[in-house]
């Protein structure tokens, strides 16, 4: 199925591309071809960059050293019964201490970004107050590392670590919290702005609000899967509401905060795992379709952040448990951004066309619908096409990155202490396909960071999900590159679909 409009795709690109050779001489076309040359078949468009993610928490380890203060994940992990195999991560991939050598890892395998999260229990160990000069030198420290080695820093300032003492106040239930969030970003813009650029705000509003607020049941091979994050708790619809409207708040006052504090030019934008409808067959009616699936799935994150506004259907559901806001809160929630960073693993539905009041019909994922190893991770890699486009068709999105991608397989070190991770490979060409087809589109996606550099706490999975590029032995901390990081490096050589 999908393989059509990718294959119509690329015949348009070489179409166009010859279109553009034989209409050299003709002054018009050829300015006009020149200023915007379409990249070869399967190629990624000039400057396209690569790079990999990572977060604080998932592999610095390191979790009382330096002044740090405790998060709400420390809390969770050493809560019984929540992670698998009573797994924490007070040593993680010991990163505090070895990231000159991830960092040599990175370079040897070919980045040129690197998304990584501050910790800010690092930075201000109660989430308010005196900075902790401590835990700011080891983002120096990184930074300066990454700079020798020629790779761009991208730092996420909240992935998911939030102070405990913040927590014990009421946490993202309260509005201080957000004033809290931006403080400390407009504090991270003025230490690191001078060498970093880009910064992306907070990452994955449903993974904050719902899941960590409420947790959620979803639907694989037909069996129900329950996924909780930190803080682990159970709220009303009014209180998951608020908390859902205090966290787009926090993104929209540290836009401000950065803007205010950080020097010029420095760009920021949230980094969302928007939930992305796909039309189950591409025709206009259905295209059309996901789009409203799509604006109206993200209602209370990105379409509220890029519209200034929450949607009529979306108030209209939530009745009497609607947030507590003002008209000044949705002019800061909509704090223009420089760019959106799209965490992209699944489709979170396919829809088709419907005479319905809301224009789209959900198809149910089939029992058999395929999955990679993380029980929630059905395959879809058409979301790499339609989450992009639809950004730019939806919002007129001008600069977007692909801020995480990749999943997790039962890698097996082999006796020659090789890792064949074919199911990785897969995962990466396919979805670098459809991403591709975007990009020859015109749609401006600016890099793609896989998820992740090496192998890492997975959350509530604990150390059995592994996600890297790099094989990492818990017990020795030895990094071992799998077969899929020779792939990475190809790809990226080449800026191109391999
Ligand atoms: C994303 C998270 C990231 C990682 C991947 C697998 O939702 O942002 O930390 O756990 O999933």
């Amino acid at each position: 199925m999908s393989s059509n409009p990718t294959r119509r795709d690329v015949a348009r690109a070489v179409g166009s591309a010859a279109l553009g050779m034989t209409t050299a001489p003709l002054a018009g076309l050829a300015a006009s071809s020149a200023e915007s040359p379409k990249p070869a078949p399967g190629k990624f468009p000039d400057g396209f960059t690569w790079g990999v993610a990572t977060s604080a928490f998932q592999i610095e380890g390191a979790v009382r050293e330096d002044g740090r203060g405790a998060s709400i994940w420390d809390t969770y992990a050493h809560t019984p019964g929540k992670i698998r195999n009573g797994d924490n991560a007070d040593v993680a991939s010991d990163h505090y201490h070895r990231y000159r050598d991830d960092v040599r890892l990175m370079r040897e395998i070919g980045v040129k970004s690197y998304r990584f999260s501050i910790a800010w229990p690092r930075i201000f160990p109660r989430g308010v107050g005196q900075p902790n000069a401590r835990g700011l030198a080891f983002y120096h420290r990184l930074i300066d590392a990454l700079l020798e080695a020629g790779i761009e820093p991208f730092p996420t300032l909240y992935h998911w670590d939030l102070p405990q003492a913040l927590q014990d106040k009421g946490g993202w239930q309260s509005r201080d919290t957000a004033k809290a969030f931006a403080d400390y970003a407009g504090y991270m813009a003025r230490a690191l702005g001078d060498r970093a650029n880009n910064f992306f705000t907070i990452n994955e509003f449903f993974s904050i609000v719902d899941i960590g607020h409420r947790g959620i049941d979803t639907v694989v091979d037909g069996r129900k899967v329950r996924i909780e994050h930190a803080p682990g708790l159970r709220l009303s619809n009014a209180g998951l509401n608020q908390v859902r409207h205090n966290v787009v708040l926090a993104q929209g006052l540290a836009v401000q905060a950065i803007r205010a504090g950080g020097r010029a030019g420095i760009k920021c934008g949230p980094a969302d795992n928007i939930s992305t409808a796909v039309p189950a067959i591409e025709t206009p009616e259905n295209i059309r379709a996901a789009e409203i699936a799509t604006r109206e799935m993200n209602a209370g994150g990105l379409t509220a952040i890029l519209e200034g506004k929450y949607s009529a259907a979306y108030l209209a559901a939530a009745g009497k448990d609607a947030p507590d806001l003002t008209a000044e809160d949705l002019k800061i929630i909509s704090s223009p951004v420089d760019f959106i960073g799209l965490n992209i693993y699944r489709p979170a539905a396919y829809v088709v066309a419907s005479e319905a009041a809301s224009g789209f019909r959900p198809i149910a994922f089939s029992k058999s619908h395929p999955h990679m190893l993380s029980s929630w991770h059905l395959l879809g890699p058409e979301a790499m096409y339609w989450a992009p486009r639809q950004l730019q068709s939806l919002w007129n999105v001008k600069e977007i990155y692909i801020t995480e991608n990749g999943c997790a397989a039962r890698d097996e070190m082999s006796a020659k202490g090789v890792v064949d991770d074919s199911d990785r490979i897969m995962f990466l060409r396919n979805h670098l396909a459809h991403l591709q087809r975007a990009t020859a589109a015109g749609v401006p996606v600016k890099g793609y960071f896989h998820w992740s550099l090496m192998d890492n706490f997975e959350w509530s999975d604990g150390f059995t999900n592994r996600f890297g590029l790099t094989y990492v032995d818990f017990k020795t901390q030895k990094r071992t590159p799998k077969l899929s990081a020779a792939y990475f490096r190809e790809a990226a050589a080449k800026n191109a679909v391999v």
